[in-house]
C-alpha cells in the first residue's frame, strides 16, 4: 500500500478512537485498560469488582470484541468499554493528559521466531508511549507462557526510564483468560510508573 494511503487511513482511523474516546475521557475514575483484551472474560470480572474504575478492552479481532461486550452486558456493566483498536494506535489516541492507573497485558502474542519478534506488542517504543498516558504510580501487569518474551520484557522494563520493576508484587486480581488456561504455566511481572 503506498505510504500516503497508508498515513490517511491511519489518521482516518485515530480520528474515529478519539470521537470513540471523547465521551469517556477525560475521567476522574481509575482507569484500567487491557490490550488484546482477547474473548473479554479478564475485563469482565475485573469491572465487575471494581465498578468504581473505568476499564477499557481493546483489541484487534472483532468477533472477540463483540463477544466481550455480550459478556459484560449479560452482567448488566457500565463501567467497561471494548474497542477495535491497535495498540500504538490507541494509544496515540488517547487525550495527552489521560492518566490510566492500570495496564493489562496478558498472553500477547509471543511470536515466537527471532525474525518476528518485532511484531510483539511491548517494545521500548510502546513502553515510551504508555508511559506518556500513564498516571505517576500506574501499574503495568505482564503475564505470559512463553519464557523468552518474559525475559525480554522484564529487559525492557529494566533499561526504560519511566518504569520500575516490583519485585514479588502481589497480582491484584486472579481470573484465568483463555490463554491462560491453555497454558501449561506462565510467569508475571509488575512494573510501576516512577
Ligand atoms: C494470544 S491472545 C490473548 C488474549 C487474552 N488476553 C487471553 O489471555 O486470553 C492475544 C490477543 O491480543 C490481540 N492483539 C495482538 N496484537 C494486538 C495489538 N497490536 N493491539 C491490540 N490487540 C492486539 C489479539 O487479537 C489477541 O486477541
Amino acid at each position: 500500500m503506498p505510504l500516503e494511503i497508508a498515513q490517511a487511513l491511519s489518521a482516518s482511523r485515530l480520528a474515529e478512537i478519539r470521537a470513540q474516546l471523547s465521551p469517556l475521557l477525560p475521567t476522574t475514575r481509575p482507569t484500567t485498560l487491557e490490550i488484546g483484551s482477547g474473548h473479554g472474560h479478564f475485563l469482565t470480572a475485573y469491572a465487575e469488582a471494581h465498578l468504581d474504575h473505568l476499564c477499557i478492552g481493546i483489541d484487534l479481532i472483532g468477533d472477540r470484541l463483540e463477544r466481550s461486550a455480550r459478556k459484560s452486558n449479560r452482567a448488566k456493566l457500565t463501567n467497561v468499554v471494548w474497542m477495535h483498536a491497535e495498540a500504538t494506535l490507541f494509544l496515540e489516541a488517547l487525550p495527552a493528559d489521560t492518566a490510566l492507573a492500570e495496564i493489562f497485558v496478558l498472553f500477547s502474542d509471543p511470536w515466537p521466531k527471532r525474525r518476528h519478534w518485532k511484531n510483539r506488542v511491548v517494545q521500548p517504543e510502546f513502553l515510551s508511549l504508555l508511559a506518556s498516558r500513564a498516571g505517576q504510580g500506574a501499574r503495568l501487569y505482564f503475564r505470559t507462557d512463553h519464557s523468552q518474551y518474559f525475559e525480554q520484557v522484564g529487559a525492557l522494563i529494566n533499561q526504560h526510564p519511566a518504569w520500575t520493576l516490583v519485585a514479588d508484587a502481589p497480582w491484584p486480581f486472579e481470573l484465568p483468560t483463555v490463554f491462560q488456561k491453555r497454558a501449561e504455566s506462565h510467569q508475571s511481572l509488575v512494573a510501576t510508573k516512577g
